[in-house]
């Protein structure tokens, strides 16, 4: 156990640890996120993901709370990310200081577009017709950079955004974005947009890097891989170790969700050790598909994205 020595800097000069704690999951519990947020801390965690949508935010902010007044940590050694969520792009600030109200904290670390989407209030999920506004992410972009310019967040990025969105908001920006948080595992390595981030020094992270086993969303193609269960044997680690460890090899941050005490920990032990050239060669070649597409984001009608293919701009 002990602190992580995986970090890398954002285009801001700030310092992300390459593994946090995501907090999305299908159902909310108070006290089990807050507890799993303090078994993080104990085990060394400094990097908790959350997002208005996810409704973890209050409980991650009780937990933070808690162990900045028992001296466990002190604010600025952790790093805290939310997002904006689809019904919230006319109001950044407004959102932000939500959502800060919701953290008990007065910046975040990171702020993200979560979706290059516009819902109505009172939207449902699956999405409605009537549900899908207009996009216009420059005029969301800019009140991000607003949340910025006051210091309510330490940098600004984006979620589910291709290279070809990125692109374009590139075209307008006063601030680049200094992430993207994609969908990243073994079964969707990312390669085009990693690289052009790269160019473009835009930090990727990875939310589901386990590829979501045992979530409605997600898929147990990760976990149950006889590859990945070899190599994982060969090193006398544990599946989820090694696409972990793959990740941040690949220099992404990764954010795998657990709120179980064991999970949380093994997750954690990814410093010290590493693959060799032989499993990333072996890991290059698994086939690649996107589990979490995006159909509910999709219609022939009211959403800016017609196809599944405009929705990823075919980068899918
Ligand atoms: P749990 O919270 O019970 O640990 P992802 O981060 O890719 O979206 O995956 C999240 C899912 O993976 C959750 O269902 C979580 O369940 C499970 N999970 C997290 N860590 C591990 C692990 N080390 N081994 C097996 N399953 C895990």
């Amino acid at each position: 156990m002990g602190l992580s020595d995986q970090v890398s800097e954002l285009n801001t000069g700030s310092k992300i640890p390459l593994i946090g704690l995501g907090t999305g999951a299908p159902a909310y519990h108070f006290e089990q996120i807050k507890a799993a947020v303090a078994v993080a801390l104990q085990v060394g965690y400094r990097h908790f993901d959350t997002a208005s949508y996810y409704g973890s935010e209050c409980a991650l902010g009780a937990a933070l709370t808690e162990a900045f007044q028992s001296g466990i940590v002190k604010r600025e050694e952790v790093f805290v990310t939310t997002k904006l969520w689809g019904d919230e792009h006319d109001e950044p600030l407004a959102a932000i200081n939500r959502s800060l109200k919701n953290l008990q904290l007065e910046y975040v670390d990171l702020y993200l577009i979560h979706w290059p989407l516009r819902l109505r209030k009172g939207y449902t999920l699956p999405p409605n017709e009537e549900d899908f506004l207009p996009l216009d992410i420059k005029s969301t972009w800019q009140g991000m950079e607003q949340c910025f310019e006051l210091g309510l967040t330490k940098a600004i990025g984006l979620s589910n955004f291709s290279c070809k969105k990125i692109e374009d908001l590139l075209s307008y920006a006063k601030i680049t974005p200094a992430v993207d948080q994609v969908e990243m595992h073994p079964f969707w390595q990312q390669k085009k947009l990693r690289d052009y981030c790269s160019k473009m020094k835009i930090q990727v992270c990875a939310w589901s890097p386990l590829g979501g086993p045992n979530t409605p969303w997600g898929s147990n193609v990760v976990m149950d891989n006889p590859l990945i269960k070899e190599i994982a044997h060969k090193h006398g680690k544990s599946i989820a170790q090694v696409v972990l460890r793959w990740g941040t090899e690949q220099g992404v941050c990764v954010l795998p969700k657990s709120f179980n005490k064991d999970r949380i920990t093994e997750n954690f032990q990814i410093s010290g050790w590493c693959l060799d050239a032989e499993d990333h060669e072996q890991m290059s070649k698994l086939e690649q598909r996107k589990i979490l597409r995006g159909e509910e984001w999709v219609n022939s009608t009211t959403s800016p994205y017609k196809t599944i293919e405009e929705l990823w701009d075919g980068e899918i």
